[in-house]
């Protein structure tokens, strides 16, 4: 197929929108009369509120109200005091953890408002609490919990081969809890107009927002509308209504007036999730060639004791590696803590630094160089499901990425190599995530003067989902992409997915594939006839034209609309999908200071068709830097005394900046899908962060011939 624009480095739709300041995010969206709302968080992470006094607070002037449990209306759909929501909205006086909403300060300015919040005196009966566990997998794993509605995943024996087999790695590997830290801190505006709202929402999902404020506020669906133009960034956070949007909701409502909440930074801290603490063991055996016998592979991870948030890390592991015996199992572990949720690649970016780090592991016992280990136990099918794979490029990604990386200069002795002073460590680690596709609808509507409206109640994280519906657009209709117009982020809009799980572009494109190809075969229709009665009457006409304006035009038609849908097709639920990839690493040491640095990153990937060439790649530069701060920086601290956030700030919560960052290379391998949709194309949302950590991780070892299990991986873990 010869494309105008899929593929192509088509430039941002929404490019000149954001740098020159004219998008507008959520909190600078205009209404008029509103009221500013600050939250009141909890200072302890446990007990019960005894009094709250707002005396000192509603004599701030500008000050107009407080919402507190006191004068919260009960909320249909919670059950005060239920141990299964996942969301906390004033409905009792009960503390689940640091930083919860406890109540919400309206005024006139953002001023007031945050001075009335700071005067608020809450008075707590504080009860003991946990907020961390050690690392001990056995000990915890006999307090948490086994998730009832899931079975331990098994093929074969994987204990008993264990035992038989020539060569073991059986380790405890961790990973800490991370916040998400969008560079748009969570903004909501909530605007009444008679029973009607509109809600301004930073989020991931107007479709989940727009559910969930019907439903707790009893209203009519066609009562809430949710907007969202543009996000600042989300990475899983923003896919789950969180309480201070129906807090905001609420207000507005008992004030009249629409009320704006913006979040400050440390107040997403134990509020707007995070991801959960993970001690997974993973244990390897193989023969002396480096078969694998057996892998077993179990996972633990924090969660919240009012939701119980499941990290999925052992998702990946069944269908990655050939091998007869696995067992894979996940429990959970309640803490005084806020509600976890996902994070970039939920579940697969901790579960692919323990399994990758593993079999770096065992490729030095076994004196076999990590890729062809990993050559050698390729799963050709899925091993687990016993199902093809719809398409499966892997093995090229190791190829390729080894030979743009320079993988043949590795000499594998640890602490062999060396750079200016530094030891330099090269390690690499396979990427891998599922590819998950859902029910979406588009509507694209082509007009007379030659233009195209495309429009899909989605919404752009920042990664580009503006561009493609223009490029998928104009590339189906055959028309230029400067006559597309694109509009998503309004929950009025034909209904698509969240944007989460790397699932919106293998979704929603296929539907607007499928709107332009109903347009198309009308026009043609249209022009057909206009053929037929024209040669009726003069038989020396042959315009066979399908230009739709002019075909619109002599039909007398201003506008001609259709309606796409995609799901995924039955036949293709028969095969087994995922991304891959091959992640390289390079790291250089400082022997004496133990400081660490990437100094070069090869990603190499296998992900269907790759709609955006410049798109695409900004997606995986934003994995691996995110993998990138994973492993080296990113951890969540909470005091065990005080049960209190430690880091919850941009200052002391510790990311990669520029200077953190060194020349990152991305290859895409052909890779042609025939199943996974008509555009053939899997998601890359998520695929650059996983592998990264243990890439790292891996060239770490290399470097210093220490392995470093639990991450981040700091300075003071290698001196
Ligand atoms: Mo992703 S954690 O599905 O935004």
């Amino acid at each position: 197929m010869k494309s105008k624009y899929l593929g192509k480095a088509v430039d941002r739709f929404d490019g000149r929108a954001k740098v020159t300041g004219s998008a507008k995010y959520t909190a600078e969206v205009p209404v008029d009369n509103l009221a500013y709302g600050v939250l009141i968080q909890s200072t302890v992470s446990k007990g019960k509120i005894k009094s709250i006094d707002t005396k000192e607070a509603k004599a701030v002037p500008g000050v107009i109200s407080i919402l507190t449990y006191e004068n919260m209306p009960k909320l249909k759909g919670q059950k005060p005091g239920a141990a299964d929501r996942s969301l906390l909205l004033l409905q009792d006086d009960l503390i689940w953890h640091d930083r919860q909403n406890i109540g919400l300060v309206m005024a006139e300015s953002l001023e007031a408002a945050q001075e009335a919040a700071n005067t608020v005196k809450v008075n707590y009966a504080q009860e003991p609490f946990a907020v961390s566990c050690n690392n001990d997998f056995a000990a915890i794993s006999k307090k948490a919990q086994s998730p009832s509605d899931r079975e331990t995943t098994k093929r074969g024996n994987a204990s008993q081969a264990l035992k038989k087999a020539a060569v073991v790695v059986d380790e405890i590997y961790t990973t800490p809890a991370e916040n998400h830290n969008p560079m748009e801190p969570f903004a909501t505006i909530a605007h009444w107009q008679g029973d009607n709202l509109t809600l301004y929402e930073s989020t991931q999902a107007i479709t989940t927002v727009h559910d969930r404020i019907s439903g707790l506020f009893d209203l009519p669906t066609d009562k809430v509308r949710v907007i969202c133009h543009f996000v600042g960034g989300g990475f899983g956070c923003k896919l789950t209504l969180w309480s201070h949007a129906v807090l905001a909701v609420a207000a507005a409502k008992q004030l009249g007036r629409p009320v704006k909440v913006v979040l400050g930074r440390s107040q997403m801290y134990g509020t707007t999730g995070h991801r959960p603490k993970t001690i997974q063991r993973v244990a390897l055996g193989a023969d002396e060639s480096g078969s694998l016998l057996a892998i077993k592979h179990d996972g633990i991870n924090t969660t919240s004791r009012f939701y119980n948030y499941t990290e999925e890390v052992t998702e990946d592991t069944p269908s990655l590696y050939a091998c007869p015996n696995l067992e894979a199992s996940i429990q959970t572990l309640g803490l005084d803590i806020g509600a976890p949720t996902w994070m970039r690649a939920p579940g697969h970016a901790p579960g692919s630094f323990a399994v990758e780090s593993a079999l770096d592991e065992l490729a030095y016992k076994l004196n076999i160089d990590p890729i062809e280990l990993r050559l050698k136990n390729y799963a050709a099918t899925d091993p687990q499901k016993d199902q093809e794979f719809s398409s499966k490029e892997l093995k090229a990604c190791y190829i390729q990425g080894a030979k743009e990386f320079g993988w043949e200069k590795r000499n594998p002795r640890p602490g062999s190599m060396k750079k200016d002073g530094y030891l330099l460590g090269m390690g690499m680690a396979t990427a891998t995530h599922a590819t998950y596709r859902t029910h979406a609808k588009a509507k694209v509507t082509i007009y007379a003067n030659g233009t195209a409206l495309v429009q899909a109640g989605t919404q752009d994280i920042g990664t580009g989902t503006y561009t493609i519906m223009s490029q998928v657009t104009a590339e189906t209709l055959g028309i230029d992409i400067s006559k597309v117009k694109v509009e998503l982020g309004d929950s009025a809009l034909p209904k698509s997915p969240f944007s989460g799980g790397s699932l919106t572009t293998a979704s929603v494109m296929p539907a607007i594939q499928s709107a332009c190809e109903s347009l198309n075969r009308k026009i043609k229709e249209m022009a057909q006839a206009e053929i037929i009665s024209e040669q009726s009457r003069n038989s020396s006409s042959t315009s066979t034209t399908n230009n739709f304006a002019e075909v619109l035009k002599h039909n007398k038609l201003d506008h001609l609309d259709a309606l796409g849908e995609y799901s995924p097709s039955k036949s293709s639920q028969n095969y087994s999908m995922h991304s891959f990839g091959a992640q390289f690493a390079e790291v250089l040491i400082d022997p004496e200071l133990g400081t660490i640095r990437v100094n070069r990153f090869v990603g190499t990937y296998a992900a269907g068709n790759i709609l955006n060439a410049k798109t695409a790649r900004s997606q995986m530069y934003g994995g691996i830097i995110y993998g990138i701060g994973m492993a080296l920086m990113e951890e969540t601290l909470q005091d065990e005394n005080t049960g209190r956030y430690i880091n919850a700030d941009l200052a002391e919560y510790h990311i990669p900046v520029h200077l953190d960052i060194p020349d990152i290379q991305i290859h895409f391998v052909e890779e042609k899908d025939p199943h996974v949709n008509s555009l053939g194309v899997k998601g890359i949302g998520e695929l650059g962060i996983t592998g990264t950590a243990a890439a790292i991780a891996n060239a770490v070892y290399h470097a210093t011939g220490k392995r470093i299990r639990n991450l981040p991986i700091t300075l003071d873990k290698l001196l």
